[in-house]
């Protein structure tokens, strides 16, 4: 039989509470293959514990992974910057995932925010460059706590690492049934970057001569999702651009507990492909079992599909939108009043 070997990292938060169901709902669509988890509870307890995010040479634990499932990092208790970057933006970093695949649908029986707006008219698929540009962590801080303090953060964006994500992002189009590729750019205010990207952009477009392209100042792309969402296909932007539009996209999905993302390097395996929900970890609503577990699910839907198990992929996101469609269980970021858990079981028994 075949066996995968998956990291779990479920972090903090609603990430602990996200994550039991999405591997419940692994096992139960499991069929010719089977699943080792290997627990981690790397995060900011382990911090509080350790001082650091995760072990000396966790990185080296995690390569031999055929995967990664991670719930969402982050606590009050420990700055932001620090457990981020020295967790999830360093897994990205470290194994050079640098496509963030973001799926923006409308799942069966969920309004859409958008007055009349249904499933067919919101239908994007972001790809996010996931390993440079704004996130970077270029910069410094200068004089502190003097009254001339001078903080700066700079942006990178290499040729080489717009071109691959670009080119990903056509592929990815022209395989869809309407082959429409739109880039978010900002190149009306950056001069060097974003006049990179867009060069990038144009040349990579004649090798794809069936997609029909676009580009979108990032303002204007913000406003489009709301007024014209129907008119976007495949979306592909900066690391920074995207972050922000696809909270929008979850948004527009009903809720940020919607939003599922894979985290990929589709040229060379130099580590596993992580699969995660958009959202954090929740603060506000921890502890009180009411987290939406639809996108830690929607992403384990995704690894499965990355991994080869098209069946089970498709088994897992089939329950999801029986569940939705019958617009019974939902939790109450969807205006419902189940749990996490109540949810959880109706997907599982579906599956
Ligand atoms: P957030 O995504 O955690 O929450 C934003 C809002 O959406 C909150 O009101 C929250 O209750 C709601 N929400 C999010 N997911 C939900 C779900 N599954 N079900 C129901 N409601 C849900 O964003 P934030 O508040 O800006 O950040 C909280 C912490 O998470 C911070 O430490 C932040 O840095 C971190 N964060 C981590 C990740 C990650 O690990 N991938 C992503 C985003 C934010
Ligand atoms: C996301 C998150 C992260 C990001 C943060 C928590 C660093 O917002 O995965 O979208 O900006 O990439
Ligand atoms: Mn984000």
């Amino acid at each position: 039989m075949r066996t995968y070997r998956i990291a779990v990292l479920p972090g903090d938060g609603i990430g602990k509470e996200v994550i039991p169901p999405a591997l419940r709902a692994i096992e139960a669509a499991a069929a010719g293959f089977s699943c080792e988890f290997k627990p981690l509870d790397w995060g900011c307890e382990y911090y509080h514990r350790t001082g650091n995010m995760m072990p000396p040479g966790g990185l080296e634990q995690l390569r031999p992974m055929d995967a990664i499932l991670l719930g969402a990092i982050g606590h009050p208790t420990v700055p932001d910057h620090v457990s981020l970057r020295d967790l999830l933006l360093r897994i990205r970093f470290a194994f050079d995932l640098y496509v963030n695949l973001r799926p923006v649908e409308l799942l069966p029986g969920i309004e859409c925010p958008l007055r009349g707006k249904t499933a067919s008219q919101i239908n994007m698929l972001f790809v996010r460059e996931n390993t440079e540009g704004e996130y970077c962590g270029i910069g410094g801080r200068f004089k502190r706590d003097m009254a001339e303090e001078v903080a700066f953060q700079e942006s990178v964006f290499t040729r080489r690492g717009t071109e691959r994500v670009i080119r990903y992002a056509f592929g990815l189009a022209s395989k869809r049934p309407r082959k429409k590729l739109a880039s978010i750019t900002k190149s009306n205010a950056m001069q060097y970057t974003m006049v990179l990207w867009d060069e990038v952009f144009a040349e990579v477009a004649r090798d794809f001569p069936e997609v029909e392209t676009a580009k979108y100042h990032v303002d204007a792309a913000a406003a489009r999702m709301i007024t014209a969402p129907e008119s976007l296909d495949v979306v592909v932007g900066s690391n920074l651009f995207a972050d922000i539009l696809t909270d929008l996209g979850g948004a527009l999905q009903g809720s940020l507990g919607l939003a599922a993302s894979a985290n990929l390097n589709p040229q060379e395996r130099c580590g596993p492909a992580m699969f995660e929900p958009v959202h954090g970890s929740a603060p506000d609503i921890e502890g009180r079992g009411i987290a939406n577990p639809i996108a830690a699910i929607w992403a384990a839907s995704l690894m499965l599909e990355y991994l080869g198990e098209s069946q089970a992929a498709v088994k897992i996101k089939n329950a999801l939108q029986a569940v939705t469609g019958e617009r019974r269980v939902r939790t109450p970021d969807l205006g419902g009043k189940s749990t996490t858990e109540e949810f959880a079981s109706a997907v599982i028994q579906q599956i």
